[in-house]
């Protein structure tokens, strides 16, 4: 072994000019061993050629992995040749890729955002100021300070009452991650319309901090450049770029999960809170965080709702109760769809990645709400069609309805 270990990662670092992936091909690989699992542990650390979309974390959980068109067939051959199972999602990811971007349609007239397609953070921005103008008495503008580039990380207050507790809300860690910005705008105009009952109580009842793009840089770059970027772009070395924001929050940071090689896209940063982005917003946070009732942090993807902590599968603060709320909510989420979510800790379900967001508020303030949402889906990841964007948005709300019931319900908030 082998080819897949040694070749270069132009295709990654080319920064200047949009960067392409004709024929890269997105398998799902199912470790159904324990020598399976070992070997694709041992590709995702060592190999520079394949790019993985999730972390090996447990047997019989699928990885999702993207191969260039030179690397295909030997991939193939060493997964056949241990009987490794795999299916092969997407011959040619930029084809999909594509598809996301040539069906954006522009904003209608009357400044409404379109939830049929990915947004970007101009048009999100732009209509922030639309909603801050039309819906003065209930929208208002917040900042939680700038990018490593100077971009403003820029959200919504939403508040209908003065002294209610507060909500926050985030997207957007991760550059590649259109969805969850998409998906938290989709909940902003829910409650600031109000048009919903539910939604409209919702609106009344807490104060809603709300972020759709924590990484602002990062996204943008995977807009204009690399599809598939993840980090911010804040340069790390001569030749590298990028701290994996998900990862760089102080809570057990470094314990799992990330890595301490700055050429990898989970590379967790020198220290919690390295980066502009998580320092400035958790200052944010600081400011409201007495008062929090909940905070919810969206991401893509894996359909999973992860419950505080990371590092461990014991059954911390009010867990018990979380557990309870998010599984009748991921029931509520379900009804329209029937998108299944798996709700624990990441541990238990997920990769076991420790210094997020949530698992930092939680230690720090512990709001009695707290979980992070890894959206649609398990199979297409980056490459979701644009045809599952609203059915996403729309679920993912009815579910955050579900949690404020339930939550009630059992006296947790
Ligand atoms: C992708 O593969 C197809 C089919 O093998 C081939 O015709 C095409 O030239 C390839 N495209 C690029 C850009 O390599
Ligand atoms: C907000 O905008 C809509 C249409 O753009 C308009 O019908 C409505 O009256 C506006 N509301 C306020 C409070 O300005
Ligand atoms: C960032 O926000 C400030 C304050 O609202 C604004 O004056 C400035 O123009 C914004 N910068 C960019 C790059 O959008």
């Amino acid at each position: 072994m082998f080819n897949l270990l040694i070749l270069s990662l132009c295709w990654i670092l080319v920064s200047s000019e949009k960067v392409r992936y004709d024929n890269f091909t997105l398998y799902n690989v199912q470790p159904a061993t324990e020598r399976h699992f070992e070997f694709i542990k041992s590709l995702h650390k060592n190999s520079e050629i394949l790019d993985f979309w999730s972390i090996p974390s447990t047997i019989r959980d699928d990885v999702s992995v993207v191969s260039p068109p030179q690397s295909r067939k030997e991939f193939e051959q060493e997964l056949a040749r241990r009987g490794i199972k795999y299916d092969i999602v997407l011959e040619n990811i930029q084809q999909a890729f594509d598809e996301q971007t040539q069906t954006r349609s522009k904003r209608d007239v009357d400044n409404g955002l379109y939830w049929t397609n990915y947004q970007t953070i101009d048009e999100i921005y732009e209509w922030f100021e639309y909603l801050a103008k039309n819906y003065s008495s209930v929208v208002t503008i917040i900042h939680a300070g700038q990018s490593h580039e100077g971009r403003n990380i820029t959200g919504v207050k939403i508040s209908r009452q003065s002294g209610r507790r507060a909500i926050f809300i985030d997207g957007g860690q991760v550059g590649a991650d259109w969805l969850s910005p998409t998906v938290v705008t989709y909940i902003i105009n829910q409650l600031a319309m109000g048009d919903d009952p539910e939604a409209r109580a919702a609106s009344e009842e807490f104060e809603w901090h709300i972020f759709p793009i924590l990484n602002p840089d990062g996204h943008q770059f995977s807009q204009d450049s690399v599809r598939l970027w993840m980090k911010n772009r804040r340069p790390t070395s001569r030749t590298t770029f990028g701290v994996d924001l998900t990862k760089n929050w102080n809570s057990q940071w470094g314990v799992s999960g990330g890595s301490y090689n700055p050429a990898d896209s989970n590379y967790i940063g020198l220290g919690p809170f390295s980066e502009p982005e998580t320092r400035s917003v958790s200052r944010y946070i600081e400011t409201i965080g007495s008062n929090l009732a909940g905070l919810l942090s969206f991401r893509a993807f894996g359909q999973r709702l992860l419950i505080p902590f990371a590092h461990s599968s014991d059954p911390m603060y009010n867990y018990q109760d979380m557990v309870t709320i998010g599984r009748r909510a991921m029931g509520s989420l379900a009804v329209k769809y029937n998108t299944q979510y798996l709700v624990g800790t990441s541990r238990n379900v997920h990769d076991g990645s420790t210094g997020s967001i949530a698992d930092w508020v939680k230690h720090r303030f512990n709001p009695p709400v707290v979980a992070t949402y890894q959206l649609r889906d398990r199979t297409w990841g980056y490459t979701l069609p644009v045809n599952q964007v609203l059915p996403s948005c729309e679920e993912t709300f009815d579910s955050l309805m579900a949690i404020l019931r339930e939550a009630k319900f059992i006296n947790v908030l």
